[in-house]
Formats: C-alpha cells, structure tokens, sequence
C-alpha cells in the first residue's frame, strides 16, 4: 500500500475544502503548509504582497514542517493560483524536502487562469520527483467539485 500525504496551503479556504475531498478519498494524511508571517486578509494588499514576493523569488519561512517525509510515496500539493504561478510559499516547500522518485499530483484552484505555468514550475523546483497531471478548480466551484476529483485521481493514479 501507497503511503500518502495531502499537503496544500491555502488563504481564503478554498484550497483547503479540495484538499480535505481528496484526502477523504485517498485516506493519507492531511498537512497545510503555513507561513510564519500570515498574509494579510485584504484581497488588494495580499494581492501586491504576492506580487512583490514573485517578483522578488522571495522564500517565505514556514511555521511546520514534516516529520517523516520520507514515509510517504504520493504527495498530493494544492495551492491557490497566485499570479500564474504558485504562492512561494509552495517553493519553500519543495526546497525544504527531498523529493526524488516520489509521485507529485498537484492541484490548484483559481479564478480563471487554471494551472497557468504552476505545475512546469513545480516540474522545475523537484525535477527528480514524478510530477502527474494537475487539477484545477474554480474557486468558486469548490464545494461541487466531487466529480472532478474522482476522475483525476482515476487518471493520474
Ligand atoms: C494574491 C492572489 C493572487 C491571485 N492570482 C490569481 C491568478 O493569477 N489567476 C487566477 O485565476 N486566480 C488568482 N487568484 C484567485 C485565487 O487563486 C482563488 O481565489 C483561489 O481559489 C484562492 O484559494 P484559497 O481560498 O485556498 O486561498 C489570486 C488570489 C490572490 C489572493
């Protein structure tokens, strides 16, 4: 049996509502990502913080971290869709661990641009991972997303 581990960050919930449909699904174990500094509730300055984060590469500190990374063999990423890309916060993540030979389904959810480049960046952070097919849900679908789950964890597992 396949360990797994639903690992995903998220600012206004919706992130986290997918997260916790897949886990019920796959049975892993859940694990948000948080930051030591919180971002600020306000969509316009999250917005220009997200911003001036991608554009300066910035790696934002996380407050957890995981133990036993090495138990698990399928690490499901979710994020918010933050400027075509993932939060950087995302990368923090991926620097911190060695991912090498385990399986990456990255989802996302967004308000229009869908995967953008998000999962070709993943790809790049991890290149000895083994990055499927990422899913992307509207942010505002996410309470009606069941069905998509279920027919991309068919297809990438
Ligand atoms: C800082 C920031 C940047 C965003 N950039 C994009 C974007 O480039 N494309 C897009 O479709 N949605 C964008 N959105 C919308 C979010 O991706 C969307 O609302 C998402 O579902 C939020 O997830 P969360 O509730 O888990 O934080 C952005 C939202 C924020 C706060």
């Amino acid at each position: 049996m396949k360990k797994v581990l639903v690992t995903y960050f998220t600012h206004s919930g919706n992130t986290k509502v997918v997260a916790e449909k897949i886990n019920k699904i796959l049975e892993g174990n859940l694990f948000e990502i948080k930051t030591v500094e919180n971002y600020p509730v306000k969509y316009n300055l999250v917005v220009n913080q997200a911003k001036q984060e991608f554009t300066d590469q910035v790696r934002p500190e996380l407050m957890n971290q995981i133990e036993n990374i090495d138990d698990y063999d399928i690490i499901v990423l979710g994020y918010p869709m933050w400027w075509y890309t993932c939060p950087m916060a995302i990368f923090t993540f991926l620097e911190s661990y060695d991912f090498s030979g385990k399986i990456i389904l990255p989802f996302c959810t967004h308000e229009g641009s869908a995967l953008s480049s998000s999962v070709d960046d993943i790809k790049k952070s991890i290149p000895n991972a083994i990055v499927k097919e990422g899913l992307a849900i509207r942010g505002s679908k996410v309470s009606d997303s069941d069905q998509l789950i279920k027919t991309w964890i068919q297809k990438v597992l």
